[in-house]
Formats: structure tokens, C-alpha cells, sequence
């Protein structure tokens, strides 16, 4: 019994393999390498993974049906699913707007596509995402909330694979569950981030550039926390004639200003940032908080690890791996 893992080199989809491995599992990875950001970091997580017992590595374009079909074909074995492939970022799909229709609508029905016809699946979890809430004020968020109002592309593609994955679930009968994360962070984490250009704007001694407003806030979810929701989730195969798609928020159940996480990026890095206030993007939603109350009556899930816990663990990492003394 075999887990595909797309997304495998980028952060969340590396910590998930890992935690995969660990608890015995084959797993496949796969990924496009693309450069997004710095191609190396993704290289690097490969290296984590490369020597591990029951780990496959496949290069590939989730939107490429010839090798998806390869793929599928030569792996008949896979029973799960872990689809977290995705162009990622809100801002940037202001600035390359296609890619994100090619990763996360393309490659999400290519991939669907390849799914259906694997006669062992029991269960496709995938990524999506808080910034689905969009224009929705009233906090915190829950998975019934309104989901229609989109204020990012970013938003709307992830949106668009939590629709398509509804009708493949009513054709096709395919478990599948959709995880709505809150900005995950920690160790090997995103360098198109806030907390991560953050941290290294500090130490370079550059501005970090806050967005204007006292409410900006965030609720922020620490990557252990996330792997553990994932796993748990994995195991616990929705029935598609019931739920077509099964929709989970994961996060920390905690709105954090994003001025304190900030404050906790200088006490671990013993510096002082300097400040620029900047105007808040209209893509960029003004706060977020998760209600778990779903992902805990399913399978008991609870985020663990506390801002002021998990930044120092994230800079310890960032200080070792960008050989920051
Ligand atoms: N990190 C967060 O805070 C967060 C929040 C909400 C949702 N998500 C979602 O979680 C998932 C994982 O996010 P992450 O933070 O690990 O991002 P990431 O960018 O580190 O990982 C995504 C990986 O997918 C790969 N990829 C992109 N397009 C691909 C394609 N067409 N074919 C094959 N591989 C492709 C990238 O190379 C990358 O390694 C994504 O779906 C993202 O949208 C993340």
C-alpha cells in the first residue's frame, strides 16, 4: 500500500513525507522543482528524503497527463492520496495570474482525472486553503461559512479544486477530503512568507514592511501541528455518497497580530526590526481564525504548538540552515 504525495520537495509536502516514512508507509513523492522560490531549498528537503527506505522521487508536472498516466500506471499500488502540488502565494497572483490556473485547476482535474481510474483508492486529501474565506468577516471561520467571494485569484483557484473535487466525488465516487490550512509555518519553511522574509530582513538589517491597521492578524499554524491533522485525516476516508467532498479547517483556533509575531522574530533573533508601514493589499484579507471544532469531532485533532513556541523553532532552523550565527 502506497501514499502519493504531490508537492513532495515543497515545505508541507516534505514534513507530511517524512511523517509518512516514519510511521512505516511507501510513499511516492512528486514534484516540478519549479523556481518559485529558491529551487536549492526544495533540493535540499529532496536530500531529507532521498535515502529513506519506501521513498520514491518521480518529476513531474501534476498538469501533464502523459506522465501522470505514466505514473499512475506504475504505481497501481498507491491506496492514498496527500495532492498539496499548488502554486502557493496570494500576491503573486496578481503578477502571474495563468501559472496559478495551470497548477491549481489544471493540474488539480489532471490529477483527478489519473485518480479515478485507480481501482485501490480509498482516500485523496488535499490542500486548500483559509484564503477561500475571502470577503467573510464574521470570525472565526467555519467550514460552512460563505466561500463565494473570493478576493484573490490565489483564492478562487483553490476554491475551484474544492468545486471540481465535489463533482469528480458525485461522478465518480472518490473519498476525498479538503483541508483548509491557516498559514503554516516553521522549519524548513517558505521563504515567500511573511514570517520567513521577515526574519531574514532582520537579520540583514533591512525594513520590514507591516501593513497598516492595528487589526491585522493572522492565525498562524505551526507545521507539526499541520502533519499530525494530515495523518489523522488520512486514515479516515469520508463516505463520498454522503459527503461528496469532506471540507476541514486546520488551524490554531488563535488570531495572532501579526505585529507579535513580529515582536516574537526579534526576541529569537536578538535583533531589532525596523518598521515600514505599508498600505494593505486588496488581495491580503485583514484577519483569519480557524474554528477546529470539525477536524476535532472527526478525529480528535488539535493544534499543540503555540506561536510563541513555534517561532523560536522556526528561527533556530533559519539560523542553521543560512549558517546565521
Ligand atoms: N503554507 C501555507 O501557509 C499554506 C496555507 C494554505 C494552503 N496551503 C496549500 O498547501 C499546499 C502546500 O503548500 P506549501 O506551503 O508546502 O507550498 P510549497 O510551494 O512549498 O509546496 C508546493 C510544492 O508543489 C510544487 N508544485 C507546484 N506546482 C506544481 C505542478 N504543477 N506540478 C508538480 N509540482 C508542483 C512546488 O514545486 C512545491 O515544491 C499548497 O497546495 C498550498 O496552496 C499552504
Amino acid at each position: 500500500m502506497t501514499v502519493l504525495v504531490t508537492g513532495a520537495a515543497g515545505f508541507i509536502g516534505h514534513h507530511v513525507a517524512l511523517a509518512l516514512l516514519d510511521a512505516g508507509e511507501q510513499v511516492v513523492g512528486l514534484d516540478n522543482l519549479n523556481d518559485y522560490y529558491d529551487p536549492g531549498l526544495k533540493r535540499a528537503r529532496c536530500v531529507r528524503l532521498a535515502g529513506r527506505a519506501g521513498y520514491r522521487f518521480v518529476e513531474a508536472d501534476i498538469a501533464d497527463r502523459d506522465a501522470m498516466a505514466v505514473l499512475f500506471a506504475a504505481e497501481p499500488g498507491i491506496t492514498r492520496i496527500v495532492h498539496l502540488a499548488a502554486q502557493a502565494g496570494v500576491r503573486h497572483s496578481m503578477v502571474d495570474p495563468y501559472v496559478y490556473v495551470q497548477a491549481n485547476v489544471l493540474g488539480h482535474v489532471t490529477l483527478l482525472e489519473a485518480a479515478r481510474r485507480l481501482e485501490r483508492l480509498r482516500h485523496l486529501v488535499f490542500a486548500s486553503s483559509s484564503s477561500v474565506y475571502g470577503l467573510n468577516d464574521s470570525l472565526p471561520f467555519r467550514e460552512a461559512d460563505r466561500t463565494d467571494r473570493p478576493n484573490s485569484l490565489y483564492a478562487a483557484t483553490k476554491r475551484s479544486g474544492e468545486l471540481i473535487s465535489h463533482a469528480y466525488g458525485h461522478l465518480y465516487g472518490i473519498p476525498q477530503t479538503a483541508l483548509r490550512f491557516f498559514t503554516v509555518y516553521g522549519p524548513w519553511g517558505r521563504p515567500d512568507m511573511a514570517y520567513y522574509g521577515f526574519a531574514r530582513a532582520i537579520t540583514e538589517g533591512r525594513p520590514v514592511t507591516l501593513y497598516e491597521g492595528e487589526g491585522l492578524s493572522r492565525d498562524f499554524t505551526f507545521i507539526d501541528d499541520v502533519v499530525d491533522g494530515v495523518l489523522r485525516v488520512l486514515d479516515l476516508p469520508p463516505d463520498p455518497a454522503a459527503e461528496r467532498v469532506r471540507i476541514l479547517n486546520l488551524g490554531n483556533r488563535c488570531s495572532e497580530r501579526v505585529s507579535r509575531m513580529v515582536e516574537l522574530l526579534e526576541q529569537a533573533l536578538e535583533r531589532r526590526a525596523e518598521i515600514r508601514m505599508v498600505p494593505r493589499p486588496a488581495a491580503d484579507l485583514m484577519a483569519t481564525w480557524a474554528s477546529v471544532d470539525a477536524a476535532q469531532a472527526l478525529s480528535g485533532w488539535l493544534p499543540r504548538v503555540a506561536l510563541d513556541v513555534g517561532i523560536p523553532r522556526f528561527v533556530s532552523w533559519f539560523r542553521a540552515y543560512h549558517g546565521i550565527a
